[in-house]
C-alpha cells in the first residue's frame, strides 16, 4: 500500500481569535507538507479547531451567545486566516463535528468496557471563580489560596478516571527505544523526565451540571469528557480510524496508509497532554510502539520577551500584517527567522528588513536583472551555449543540503542555502558583467552563455522556494515562460530548453519603504 505523509497540527481553541503565534505553526506545517507535494508524495494535512470546554463556555456565554454560535464564528476567522496566509490543508477537524464525537464516544466506551476507566470521588478545596479543584501546588508562601482563586470551598464530587499511571512502564520502556520520537531531542529527554513522575491517573470528565459543553460519555449521561480525550481524539478521527474494531492492524486501509503522522505542536502541550496523555490513550486502545505519531515540537513567538495575551494587549493578528505586507512576505518571515524548535520574539522590523534584503534586493534583483537583460540584449531568448557552468555544480549542492534541511524541517536552513546561492548568482551577474559582453561581438557567446545560466538558476531556485513562497514561485516560472507542472524530479540542472523564450519582467517583491 502506497503511504501517505500526514501530517496534523495542534487545534487551535476557539474561545479567542487566532493570532501570529497559531499562524507559526500552521504556516510550518503547510511548508513541510508542501515540500512533501513537491516530491511527488501523497500527503494528507489536517489542522481544526479544539471547539469545546470551560472556556469557551466562559467566553460564549460573556459574549451572550450560545457556544454553538459563539464558536461558529470564531471558526470562520480560524479558516479565513488560513486561507490567507495559503495554509492549504486537506482535511478540517472541528470538535462538534458527528464523526468526531462517534470516534470519541467508541473510545471511551473500549475503554470503559476494558475496565480502563472508573468512576471515583474526589474531595477537597474547590475555587467556584476558577471551577476547579486546587491542590497544595496553588497556595501561597502563607499556606493560603491567594485572592486570584475567588471563593474557596470544600467540595465532593464524582469523575471518571483513566488509568494512566499503569502504563507508565510501557511509556518509559517506548521513549528508551525510539531516539526521535520527539524533535528536537532536547524536548525528548524533558519529555522523559516527566514520565519519571507520573504518579495517579487522569480525570476525564466533568458532571454536566459544572460544564455541558462537551461530549457526553456514552456511559453516563450525566457527564461530559473534558479536555483532552475530546482534542487529542482529532488526529485519528478526521483520519478515518474507527473504534469499534479492536486491533490496529483491522483499521479500514484508508486510515492505515496514513497513520502515523508527524505531528506539530507547540511546546506548551508536550508534556503531559501529547508526550502522556496521547501516546498512553494510543496504547491503551491497541496502538503498536512502531504506530506512534512523531512529535515535532516548535518553541513560541513571543513579544518583546513576553507572552502574547488578550489581557496584555499586545495580540498581532496576521491578517494585519498580510494586509500591509502580502501573504507570503508574512510566511517567508515567519520560516526564514525563527529556526524551528527555539523561541523567538516577534518583530514587525525584522519582517521588513528580511524582506527588503532576501526577496527584494537579493532574489527580485536577480530575477529584474536577468530578464531585463535578457530582453535588451537577446529579445528574451535565452541560448546554451559553451561548456559547463559552476553555477550548475553549485545549484546540485544545493539541492543536497536543501534536502536535508527540510526533510528534518530546519525550514530556516533550506532558506538560508537558498538565499547564499542567490547571492553567488547576482555574483555571477558582477563577474561575468553581460553588459561589457554585448558590446563586443567576439563575445556573443560568452553573452549567451551567462544569460542561460542564470536563467536555468533562477527555475532552480523557484521551484526549491515554492514551499514557502507558492505565489512568488509560479510567477518567477511564469516570467521565466517555464510554468506548468513542476516536481522535485525537474529540479536538477539542464530542465530550460536548449533554445528559449523568456516571459516579460514585471518586479516581484516591492520593496517596503518605511
Ligand atoms: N486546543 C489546544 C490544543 C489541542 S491539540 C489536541 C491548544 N490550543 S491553543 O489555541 O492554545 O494553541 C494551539 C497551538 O498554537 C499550540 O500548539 C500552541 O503551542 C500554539 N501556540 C499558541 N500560542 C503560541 C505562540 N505565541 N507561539 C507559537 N505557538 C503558539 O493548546
Amino acid at each position: 500500500m502506497p503511504k501517505t505523509f500526514y501530517i496534523t497540527t495542534a487545534i487551535d481553541y476557539t474561545n479567542s481569535p487566532p493570532h501570529i503565534g497559531h499562524a507559526y505553526e500552521k504556516v510550518l506545517a503547510d511548508v513541510i507538507a508542501r515540500y512533501h507535494r513537491l516530491k511527488g508524495e501523497k500527503v494528507f494535512f489536517l489542522t481544526g479547531v479544539d471547539q469545546h470546554g470551560q472556556k469557551v463556555q466562559q467566553s460564549a456565554a460573556k459574549a451572550g451567545l450560545p457556544p454553538s454560535e459563539f464558536v461558529k464564528e470564531l471558526t470562520q476567522k480560524f479558516r479565513d486566516r488560513w486561507k490567507t496566509l495559503e495554509v492549504k490543508y486537506d482535511e478540517w477537524a472541528e470538535t462538534i463535528a458527528p464523526r468526531h464525537q462517534k470516534v470519541v464516544q467508541g473510545m471511551l466506551q473500549r475503554l470503559f468496557d476494558a475496565g480502563q476507566i472508573y468512576k471515583d470521588k474526589q474531595s477537597g478545596s474547590y475555587s467556584i471563580r476558577q471551577e476547579q479543584f486546587l491542590t497544595d501546588k496553588e497556595r501561597g508562601p502563607d499556606g493560603q489560596f491567594g485572592p486570584e482563586w475567588g471563593q474557596v470551598e470544600l467540595r465532593e464530587e464524582e469523575n471518571y478516571y483513566f488509568k494512566l499511571s499503569q502504563h507508565k512502564d510501557w511509556l518509559l520502556r517506548y521513549i528508551d527505544n525510539r531516539k526521535d520520537a520527539v524533535i528536537p531531542d532536547f524536548r525528548q529527554t524533558e519529555l522523559r523526565n516527566a514520565i519519571d513522575r507520573i504518579s495517579g491517573d487522569l480525570c476525564i470528565s466533568r458532571p454536566k451540571s459544572r460544564l455541558d459543553w462537551g461530549i457526553e460519555l456514552p456511559f453516563d449521561k450525566d457527564f461530559v469528557t473534558y479536555v483532552w480525550f475530546d482534542a487529542l481524539t482529532n488526529y485519528i478521527s478526521f483520519a478515518g480510524y474507527d473504534p469499534s474494531l479492536s486491533t490496529f492492524n483491522s483499521q479500514p486501509s484508508t486510515f492505515l496508509e496514513k497513520w502515523p503522522a508527524l505531528q506539530i505542536i507547540g511546546k506548551d502541550i508536550l508534556i503531559p497532554a501529547h508526550g502522556i496523555y496521547w501516546l498512553i490513550m494510543l496504547y491503551a486502545v491497541g496502538f503498536p510502539d512502531e504506530a506512534m505519531p512523531q512529535l515535532l515540537v516548535h518553541g513560541w513567538l513571543n513579544i518583546s520577551g513576553t507572552k502574547m495575551s488578550k489581557s496584555l494587549g499586545n495580540i498581532i493578528d496576521p491578517n494585519t500584517l498580510a494586509d500591509k505586507y502580502s501573504a507570503e512576505a508574512v510566511r517567508y518571515y515567519l520560516m526564514s527567522d525563527i529556526a524551528t524548535g527555539k523561541d523567538a520574539d516577534f518583530s514587525e522590523e525584522r519582517l521588513i528588513e528580511r524582506y527588503n534584503a532576501d526577496l527584494a534586493n537579493n532574489l527580485g534583483n536577480l530575477l529584474n536583472r536577468t530578464l531585463n537583460m535578457a530582453h535588451r540584449y537577446r529579445e528574451g531568448v535565452v541560448k546554451q551555449t559553451g561548456g559547463d557552468s559552476p553555477l550548475a555544480a553549485q545549484a546540485a549542492d544545493l539541492v543536497q543540503s536543501y534536502s536535508a534541511a527540510m526533510s528534518s524541517h530546519e525550514i530556516h536552513a533550506a532558506l538560508e542555502r537558498i538565499g547564499e546561492f542567490v547571492t553567488t548568482c547576482n555574483a555571477y551577474i558582477e563577474m561575468t558583467a553581460p553588459w561589457k559582453l554585448a558590446k563586443d561581438a567576439q563575445r556573443a557567446e560568452a553573452l549567451d552563455h551567462a544569460l542561460f545560466v542564470l536563467a536555468e538558476a533562477l527555475r532552480v531556485i523557484a521551484i526549491l522556494v515554492s514551499p514557502v513562497l507558492p505565489n512568488a514561485a509560479r510567477e518567477i516560472l511564469y516570467q521565466l515562460n517555464s510554468s506548468g507542472d513542476y516536481t522535485f524530479e525537474n529540479v536538477s540542472w539542464g530542465g530550460l530548453p536548449k533554445k528559449h523564450q523568456l516571459g516579460k519582467p514585471v518586479p516581484l517583491f516591492p520593496r517596503i519603504e518605511l
